[in-house]
């Protein structure tokens, strides 16, 4: 037993999924089309030699082949597949990637032009975390994050991200071909710090791959090959639906900026793209939805979502919509609230006793579940804090919209008996002073041009495709300036045009 779970921890540390023949041998066709056969071949994570099989196989062969890997049951596989009386000097090391210089350390004999190929492990940092592994680069925050991005998690990153970082940067100088599985995430990662950090990339395609079949994993895959060089850095990448697909099904835009799903559709309303005037807000956060939300019965009584009867002082429950309510793809449902314990980010919730003690007293019943809060962002917080509260949250009217679906579509939100909706921390709106100004905004929003724009920004496969940053992109000025509605404008909700518009960009 105790073994089985160390051989399933193994797995996962090392994200171990060797890859079947039949994807090598197709992605090794897919490579074929694009230059002559390389000279020289790494395996930078070779496992059980799948890939090298793949390459000893075809017609024309490479001159050598080094493969390195860091599971030793694994090299020996490896090493067992290659025939030494060949005509290819194969030699595979057992090493840990993160701790091989691959600028002085490979033993190469020749200096052909250089193909690197494989599988990259497929494992987060979070993923390590969560077995007690180690792998990965040395702890240094990998992509330089600071503050609350890095509290929240957003510095978890893939392994394959920093093994991509390190192969283009140490390998540089032999202008090599990389091709390697990975996570489709990880891969517009790459595409997207291009410009950003000045990496040597000429050319970058991407071909999507059926995890499910060929992996059993629920992850977007692909096959991502880049060409390092000196040349001119890369500004679009090719996206083709499959191995097999000869014309690309999309083209990335490359940029300064996060990289754009579809240039062609984005060259369209590339006006509207620059600096909202206003400022997106998030939704509630609380990580404690069991004990903060409740549902109102046709009673009116109220229940938390252990279906306790909770009777708390009433101007602490607001009425709450959630992502879903937004997306419009939930049937009716009885009323929603939430209990809110501060009007600020970091109010002191100590005099809720005395302002208001049966909330107290409720907020007493549960206190376990707000101190076992495993996000580090309520650490030294007062006790039952919140996050995403501010004077916007209590605005009477709101334009809202869900950031986990696809489908962008955008709702006013209208108070309920003089109460204002809030939204949980998986939407995010513009707080509106009246009614008209919500009206406005939303239909400027849902209007052809911001879904356009959305559209062509948009990655359906993202968890979160919807994002603050995405939303902070649309210039609303340009919007309606170039629809003649500019002087519709209104002081909004205690901001003015907060930034002087950006001139809108023409393609
Ligand atoms: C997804 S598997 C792919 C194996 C092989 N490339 C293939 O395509 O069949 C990833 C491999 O990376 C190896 N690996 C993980 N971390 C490594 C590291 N730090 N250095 C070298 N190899 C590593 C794993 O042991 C595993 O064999």
């Amino acid at each position: 037993m105790s073994l089985a779970l160390t051989r399933k921890a193994q797995r996962k540390n090392f994200g171990d999924f060797q890859t079947p023949p039949a994807l090598v041998s197709a992605i090794l066709d897919v490579l074929a089309g694009f230059a002559e056969p390389p000279s020289r071949v790494l395996e930078p994570t070779c496992g059980i030699g799948r890939f090298i099989a793949g390459i000893l196989d075809r017609d024309q062969v490479p001159a050598e082949i080094l493969g390195l890997e860091i599971q030793a049951e694994h090299a020996a596989i490896a090493r067992s597949i290659v025939d030494p009386t060949g005509p290819t000097r194969v030699q595979i090391t057992m090493a840990d990637l993160f701790g091989v210089d691959l600028r002085h350390d490979l033993n190469w004999s020749s200096s052909g032009p250089l193909l690197v190929v494989g599988n990259l492990p497929w494992v987060t940092t979070a993923g390590l975390g969560a077995t007690g592994g180690q792998n990965g680069p040395a702890r240094t925050n990998h992509r330089r994050h600071r503050g609350i991005d890095a509290l929240t998690g957003e510095s978890n990153f893939d392994i394959s991200e920093a093994i991509w970082i390190k192969l283009i940067r140490e390998l540089a100088d032999e202008r090599p071909t990389i091709a390697l599985l990975c996570k489709t995430a990880v891969a517009r990662t790459i595409l997207g710090s291009i410009a950003r950090d000045k990496l040597p990339i000429i050319r970058a395609s991407l071909w999507k791959i059926d995890a499910k079949r060929w992996f059993s994993a629920a992850v977007d895959a692909c096959l991502f090959r880049v060409e390092v060089g000196g040349g001119r850095q890369a500004t679009t990448a090719e996206v083709f639906s499959d191995l097999a697909a000869t014309l690309p099904e999309s083209i990335l835009g490359l940029g300064d900026g996060p990289i754009i799903a579809n240039q062609a559709s984005y060259n369209r309303v590339a006006f509207a793209d620059g600096e909202c005037p206003l400022q997106w807000r998030q939704g509630i956060k609380h990580d404690a939805s069991a004990i903060m939300e409740l549902i109102q019965s046709p009673d009116g009584s109220l229940r938390n979502r252990l279906g306790q009867v909770v009777e708390v002082e009433p101007e602490y429950v607001y009425p709450l919509e959630k992502g879903t309510d937004l997306a419009g793809s939930r049937r009716e449902r009885p009323l929603l609230g939430v209990i809110v314990t501060q009007t600020r980010l970091g109010d002191d919730t100590a005099d809720l006793e005395r302002r208001a003690p049966r909330l107290w007293a409720y907020l007493q019943q549960h206190r376990e579940v707000f101190t076992g809060r495993k996000s580090s962002i309520y650490r030294g917080r007062p006790p039952f804090a919140m996050f995403g509260v501010g004077d916007y949250t209590f605005a009477p009217f709101k334009v809202g919209i869900s950031g986990l679906h696809k489908k962008p579509r955008f709702r006013r939100l209208d108070p309920v008996a003089g109460r204002p909706k809030l939204l949980d921390d998986t939407c995010y709106f513009l707080p509106c002073g009246t009614e008209e100004q919500a009206e406005l905004l939303v239909q400027v929003l849902n209007g052809p041009v911001v879904l356009s724009l959305l559209d062509s920004l948009i990655f359906p496969d993202s968890k979160r495709p919807v994002t603050k940053k995405l939303l902070q992109r649309i210039n609303l000025f340009a919007i309606l300036s170039e629809a003649g509605l500019a002087d519709r404008w209104q002081p909004h909700w205690g901001q003015e045009w907060s930034v002087r518009p950006a001139r809108p960009k023409r393609i």
